[in-house]
């Protein structure tokens, strides 16, 4: 999607020769007198247009308005989550009108994280996936949303900044998504460490993969213990961002990679097992963050590391009351094996320690728990530390990508114990988001560390079944709150203008 920003007055709108303008209207009546301000002040007037967020109004050839379709949107009181809402709905009404170009506009003067907010919502709900579907299926030839312009009447830097933020973070978010959505036999470990080395091209960037035997080597038997029951090779994927000064300590991010979840021999259910597919989606957006990342240049460095497997069951899988020995050196007897993913990410935990990082994040669809205790709003947090969390709380207010802190007490451990391991990888049916938290805590010592468990949020099921990308959004904006203000210096190979203007961008 290509982005655009422009200073515009709503009398210029109304002479904007566009296929479509969409109009983002906040409560109360615009005054000027072009044809676009006396069509919303009538509209408003009469009753058929009303302000609440995500109320909408079209036309078509409206007298005196240049562009040929016409949405006009309430945002309510003008807030970012309002203006999603708007925007979301609109867009999502309009893309498939063969349309290839859309120009959003305010009639008021927004706020600056509403600009954003606008990217975002737009972005989002422009974003189709293609890339298993046919060539043959009918709506191929016909065109796509590609550029969106946003015209904002009185446009500050603030606002510019905002933009330019929001669709670095799209461009994050829409990868994320891709990768989610593909089919385990389109994203493989081997095919995800590609992304990530296709992703080392971008300046700044740097890949680095393991396969089977380096990570045996390394002793990583917890994780190996999962992958060992599927023809797909394992792959170890290492990322890093290189912005901030050499040697300072980064920001590590571990995102589960498990590229299709049958539950292994303990085997689950039918229903829904395509929904595994999704399981690596806390991997998705460990690359989400780093496409992000190479957009965005914050000065800081950030490690992302992304443990990628299968967990199938076959006659060399792991067998419940197995025991292994992870990179720690502690013994973990696996009593269930769909519990593969804190088997494969504490592994990747105990590796992180060797970054000195200053805060160590992991993003897994964890447990089915979670999914029961917050459903899809909020992502389930946890933390060993009040100022991360703290952090990760506010990143996730500002970029409406939530999460909800969850409890770490000691007592909750009591049920993986085991008479014949260091630990179980299950306790009992209670509190399990917790418990699986609690097993993982047991492989970070002393680090600031983070967990989101984001098996509720990743994804939808149903009829809009599909990544959301989710928590991309939240991770971008607690990087960008780490780093210093300024953007580090933009790569001269790529001849990016600087933040702001009026530069096109894509996402
Ligand atoms: N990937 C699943 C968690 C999951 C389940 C996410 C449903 C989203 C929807 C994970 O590997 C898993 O199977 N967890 C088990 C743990 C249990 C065996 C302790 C679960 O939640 O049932
Ligand atoms: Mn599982
Ligand atoms: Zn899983």
């Amino acid at each position: 999607m290509d982005f655009q920003l422009q200073s515009l007055s709503l009398a210029q709108a109304t002479k904007a020769r566009v296929p479509a303008l969409l109009v983002l209207v906040a409560d109360g009546v615009p005054s000027g007198d072009d044809a676009l301000s006396a069509l919303l002040a009538r509209a408003i007037g009469e009753g058929d247009l009303k302000t609440d967020a995500g109320k909408l109004l079209s036309a078509y050839g409206a007298t005196g308005i240049a562009a040929r379709r016409l949405v006009l949107a309430g945002i309510g009181d003008g807030a970012p989550a309002q203006v999603r809402k708007a925007v979301t709905a609109a867009v999502g009404a309009l893309k498939n009108a063969s349309l290839d170009a859309l120009t959003v506009c305010f009639a008021q003067a927004p706020a600056p994280l509403a600009v954003g907010a606008a990217v975002r919502a737009a972005a989002e709900s422009a974003y189709v996936y293609t890339t298993t579907k046919g060539p043959s299926a009918g709506d191929q030839a016909a065109p796509r949303l590609s550029r969106i312009t946003l015209a904002v009447p009185g446009l500050t830097a603030e606002a510019k900044a905002e933009f330019d933020q929001a669709v670095g973070t799209a461009q994050g978010i829409r990868m994320a998504r891709e990768w989610a959505n593909r089919p385990a036999n389109h994203a493989t470990p081997r095919q995800l460490a590609e992304a990530a080395k296709a992703l080392a091209k971008l300046p700044r960037i740097d890949c680095q993969v393991l396969g089977p035997k380096e990570v045996a080597k390394l002793g990583m038997g917890a994780f190996l213990a999962v992958a060992q029951g599927s023809e797909q090779e394992l792959r170890f994927i290492e990322l890093r961002y290189n912005g901030g000064a050499k040697g300072e300590a980064p920001v590590v991010l571990v995102g589960k990679g498990i590229t299709f979840d049958t539950g292994g021999i303990s085997l689950k259910p039918a229903p829904e097992m395509d929904e595994m597919k999704f399981d690596m989606s806390g991997a998705a957006s460990v690359l989400g963050v780093f496409r992000a990342l190479a957009e965005l240049r914050p000065r800081l460095n950030v490690v992302g590391l992304v443990p990628a497997c299968e967990n199938m069951p076959d006659g060399r899988a792991v067998k419940p009351g197995d025991v292994v020995t992870s990179l720690s050196g502690q013994t973990i007897e696996i009593l269930n094996t769909d519990a593969e993913g804190r088997l494969v990410l504490c592994d990747a935990l105990t590796y992180a320690a060797r970054f000195k990082p200053r805060a160590l994040i992991d993003i897994a669809t964890l447990t089915g728990a979670c999914v029961i205790a917050l459903g899809g709003v909020r992502s389930g947090l946890f933390a060993s530390d009040d100022a991360l969390a703290t952090a990760l709380q506010a990143a996730g207010e500002q970029a409406q990508d939530l999460c909800w802190r969850l409890p770490l007490d000691d007592d909750y451990a009591e049920g993986l114990k085991t008479n014949f391991a260091d630990v179980a990888n299950v306790a009992g049916r209670p509190a399990g988001a917790v418990t699986a938290a609690k097993f993982l805590q047991r492989f970070v010592g002393d680090l600031p560390w983070a967990h989101l468990d984001i098996a509720g949020t990743a994804w939808k099921g149903g009829t809009a079944k599909g990544a959301t990308g989710r928590p991309v959004g939240l991770l971008v904006q607690y990087l960008l709150a780490q780093a210093g203000a300024e953007p580090a210096a933009p790569a001269s190979a790529r001849g990016r203008k600087p933040a702001g203007g009026k530069g096109k961008r894509r996402a």
